[in-house]
């Protein structure tokens, strides 16, 4: 395959790692602070959304919109107060996941900068409230 064309998703190495990404990267959202409070006690179902999320994010099937329609992700941000501090606490939760994953250092920062510009302009509240 080219490889110029491969997607993150693939590069990753697929379904396995992203679902090892989820399961690493909650349980460190669930320790964090600023984060841990805005989530329901029941992570599975989050987890689970995520997973299908991030594998469409990445360039893999589109498995979310399959079974939630277009992602609008952040319009379904938008009952979650989310400010600068919670975005870099999510970023920040997840360079550790993929790093504690092992993946490779420059697919992980091509990764994070997708997702940094999502986690930014998911941000609907000012200040640290
Ligand atoms: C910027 C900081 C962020 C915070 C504080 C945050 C927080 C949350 C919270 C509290 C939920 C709802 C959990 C529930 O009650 O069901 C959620 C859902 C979700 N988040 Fe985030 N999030 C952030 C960024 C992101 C980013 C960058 C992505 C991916 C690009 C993302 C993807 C998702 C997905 C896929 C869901 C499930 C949506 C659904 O219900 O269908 N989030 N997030």
């Amino acid at each position: 395959m080219d490889t110029e064309r491969q997607t993150g998703y693939q590069l990753m190495g697929g379904a396995h790692t992203v679902r090892r990404l989820v399961e690493v990267f909650y349980p460190k959202v669930q320790a964090d602070p600023l984060l841990a409070p805005l989530f329901p006690t029941d992570i599975e179902p989050v987890m689970e959304k995520q997973y299908l999320f991030l594998t469409q994010f990445f360039g893999g099937p589109n498995l979310y919109s399959e079974q939630f329609g277009h992602p609008m992700m952040r319009g379904r941000h938008m009952s979650v107060p989310i400010n600068n501090e919670r975005a870099d606490a999510w970023l920040r939760c997840m360079n550790e996941a993929m790093i504690e994953i092992d993946i490779e250092d420059n697919l992980r920062k091509m990764l994070l900068e997708r997702l940094r510009g999502s986690a930014y302009h998911f941000i609907n509240t000012p200040g640290d409230h």
